[in-house]
């Protein structure tokens, strides 16, 4: 690793690396996963069960057998659900809880049992008896394109004018490509526990990363007030998007079996359940239209990405959106269309994945660079810079100006330090020489948008106590998934008080001590409850400033807070005196803090709007070896440059940068999602789904920070890390299609996403055609 940490100061805690809070607990197995708590006396275990078919109606549900099977306390249909059947993140859609009568995809929870073990819910489920009728289920994007069906509106926002610059463009072509899936397999798979309480309480322990929306749909299915439920979460064994909104369903039949026994439930998803279950990254058929000059520089841009969204809305609508706002990644497009089609099929509602959607926008528009480069016979990286956002050519298709654009020094600054243009030379020369291996290079850029699209959900709270003692317990709305948030917050808190993080408490996050919050998701988590929280320690600091001013005869502001003492005039006290003082004073050291973020506006109907604070930049160059024999692929080297603002904590953002790329190579290599014609899901166990291991890691990956303060008053002048570093993995598909293009250097590669080595074989044979 290439990055020297750079130390602010020894006494401020942001800004330095530290281990992630629970680094050691995680490796110790000291660490409470939801399936870790001690069971309560008398828990019983909920096992959902899953449609036969894809498509079609439930005419005949017999549950007698089920009911007697042994260990059996109850069994759990759509009639059971006091409330509404319905748990769906947004109103204008419906996701049952447990099947009515409609099956809209394989594997859709029908009924569920409840038991005493985990083991005899499972035997007795499969002695129900359901008869259905079956129609033909709509399962690819293009079966539902030809049906013209979709979950909503198309939507597309536009500038200038796009069919006149396509008609007078020097050049013009039209390409596709295909986008595929891809499953979270986050290690912790979906689990709760749910315990009834006096009157019509219900506490839920859930791996979400949505705890607010899990009160809320576990309120709205028991048909009680969001009060009677609380939603607690420690910690999640990964969520990658894939406990935003699809936690809840689990989350509600815990609960409702709860409520049905008056026992405590715990519903934990066995792997191919979950896999079969849950919903997954949108896979997408892209379109494009692009003119442009002997350059290459894009004179005119018309894109439709048509997206697997399932048989729901789930978040599909922001998750193609963001796609949109993602479909110029780096590029100034001119006169553009964009367009999206929300295509619903009888397959599990598609849900977010980090990036939201943005990848699959990224990915459309590289491809449409590359087929330039290749038309032109120009390098890649030279269309790719002559296309940057620059000065004149600053304003999005969505009416956003990029005013904080760093690619072409941070692209050039990479270029160099990875020794682009003679490692070209060099990559020519061998695969001159080599008749079955071939290697490929490319540098891809990466703009991506930080906040949320959908304004409302761009605010905070956090709550922070000082205990009488000096120590300080910090609680917030965000949650940890292993991205290190809860790290990242306490170093902010930490460095308000001048105290040392060790003596801020991390805790677990609650709907009953910060209220109505938004998920932990679009890469905010830091600069959103970081702000809460660091507005609330603010509040408790200027009261116990106040208390040290009267007592010490001196100015508020001349108080200085650090390295756990406080300064008053010639008087230094430790931190913990003044908090003792503060309480005999009778002065609280308890308060709330909020944040909303500033500037950003979006009106979706025109197009047109600021819907991003900043962006955060990045670029990685990576080279390849391809087998034309085999499809086999290799990657030998990775050169990262990623922009985090000053960075809160360099290891842990690096840490994001390393697994978000590799998640990245996963999705764009090996990970391939296969429904059948009957709409099952074929790709279920770690056996037939291959993400990276250990060994996939790249073995030259070489990571570096691009240093630079934020330009807009984020906490610290950081910026977000959590998503935008996946799609530097865009990089090794590029290489991929670039060591085709070397066999057949005339000819326009058709590379679909992932390329696992039947895809490569397949392009191989194509290009070989062509040339
Ligand atoms: N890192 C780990 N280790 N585990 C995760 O589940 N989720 C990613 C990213 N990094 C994830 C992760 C996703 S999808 C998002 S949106 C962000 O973390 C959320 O956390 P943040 O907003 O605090 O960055
Ligand atoms: Mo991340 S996909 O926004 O949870």
């Amino acid at each position: 690793m290439l990055h020297k940490p750079s130390l602010p100061s020894e006494t401020t805690a942001a800004g330095r690396s530290r281990p992630h809070d629970s680094a050691t607990k995680h490796v110790a197995g000291a660490a409470l996963y939801v399936d870790d708590v001690p069971e309560p006396a008398g828990t019983l275990h909920v096992v959902p069960v899953g449609s036969k078919i894809a498509a079609g109606r439930i005419l005949v549900m017999d549950l007698e057998a089920v009911r007697a099977a042994p260990g059996v306390v109850a069994v759990l249909t759509a009639a059971d659900v006091p409330g509404r059947n319905d748990v769906s993140p947004v109103d204008f859609d419906c996701d049952p809880c447990l099947a009515e009568e409609s099956i809209e995809f394989h594997s859709q929870v029908v009924f569920a049992v409840v038991g005493r073990s985990r083991e005899q819910a499972r035997r007795a489920a499969a002695l129900a008896r359901i008869e259905y009728s079956e129609t033909i289920p709509v399962v690819t994007v293009d079966e539902a394109l030809d049906q013209d069906v979709v979950v909503m509106p198309d939507y597309a926002f536009a500038q200038g004018e796009p069919d006149e610059a396509l008609d007078g463009a020097a050049n013009r072509l039209h390409g596709s490509i295909r986008i595929g899936g891809q499953e979270h397999f986050y290690l912790e798979g979906q689990v709760v526990l749910a315990v009834p309480g006096e009157d019509s309480d219900m506490y839920v322990l859930s791996s979400t990363q949505h705890p607010t929306e899990v009160q809320h749909v576990v309120a709205r299915v028991l048909g009680v007030a969001d009060h009677a439920v609380e939603c607690e979460v420690r910690r999640m064994g990964g969520g990658f998007g894939g406990k935003e909104s699809q936690a809840s369903q689990w989350a509600a039949l815990a609960a409702l079996a709860a409520r049905v026994t008056g026992r405590p439930c715990k519903l934990r998803l066995d792997r191919d359940d979950d896999m079969a279950m849950t919903g997954k990254r949108h896979d997408f058929l892209v379109n494009y239209d692009v003119g442009f000059d002997e350059d290459g520089v894009i004179t005119g841009y018309d894109v439709l990405y048509a997206a697997r969204c399932g048989y729901s809305a789930d978040l599909s609508l922001g998750i193609c959106d963001r796609t949109m706002f993602h479909a110029d990644n780096a590029y100034f497009l001119g006169d553009a269309r964009i367009a999206t089609r929300r295509m619903k099929t009888n397959t599990v509602s598609n849900t977010a994945f980090r990036g939201f959607g943005g990848p699959q926008g990224m990915m459309g528009m590289e491809r449409a660079i590359d087929a330039i480069a290749w038309t032109l016979g120009l390098d890649p990286l030279d269309v790719r810079k002559a296309n940057f956002y620059a000065g004149g050519r600053d304003r999005t298709p969505y009416g956003q100006t990029v005013e904080d654009n760093i690619l072409l020094e941070l692209v050039e600054t990479l270029e160099a330090s990875a020794d682009y243009r003679e490692r070209r030379r060099r990559i020519a020369a061998f695969n001159d020489n080599s008749a079955i291996l071939k290697k490929g290079i490319a540098l891809t850029p990466v703009k991506f948008g930080i906040s949320f699209t959908l304004i409302q959900l761009n605010q905070a709270g956090a709550l922070v106590h000082v205990y009488s003692d000096g120590s300080v317990h910090l609680n917030h709305g965000g949650t940890e998934m292993g991205q290190g948030l809860y790290m990242k917050v306490a170093q902010v808190t930490a460095d308000v008080f001048g105290i040392d993080v060790s003596a801020v408490k991390i805790t677990a996050t609650t709907t009953a001590k910060v209220p109505n919050t938004s998920p932990t998701a679009a890469s905010s988590g830091t600069d959103l409850n970081g702000q809460a929280a660091r507005a609330a320690a603010l509040a408790i600091r200027d009261r116990m400033a106040a208390v040290a001013a009267n007592e010490f005869g001196v100015a508020a502001e001349s108080i200085a807070f650090e390295g756990g003492r406080v300064v008053a005039g010639g008087r230094s006290l430790s931190f913990g005196e003044l908090a003792k003082m503060a309480v005999q004073a009778r002065v609280s050291l308890s308060a709330t803090g909020f944040y909303k973020t500033p500037k950003i506006h979006w009106d979706r109907a025109a197009g047109l709007g600021r819907p991003f604070l900043y962006f955060a930049y990045g670029a990685s160059c990576s080279e390849v070896t391809i087998d034309t024999l085999t499809g086999e692929m290799k990657v030998d080297r990775v050169d990262i440059l990623h922009d985090v603002g000053r960075s809160l904590n360099p290891a842990i953002d690096i840490g994001q940068i390393e697994g978000g790329f590799v998640q990245g190579m996963g999705w764009l290599t090996t990970e391939e999602l296969v429904f059948d014609a009957q709409g099952r899901l074929r790709t279920h166990a770690p056996s037939t789904y291959k993400i990276p291991t250990a060994g996939d890691v790249p073995e030259d990956f070489r990571v570096a920070l691009f240093e630079r303060q934020n330009r807009e008053e984020t906490v610290g002048r950081s910026k977000a890390v959590g998503e935008p570093p996946l799609m530097l993995a865009i990089s090794v598909f590029c290489a991929i299609a670039d060591a085709i293009h070397s066999l057949a250097p005339g000819a326009r590669v058709s590379l679909d996403a992932p390329a696992t080595p039947e895809e490569i074989l397949k392009s191989i044979k194509a290009a070989m055609r062509a040339s």
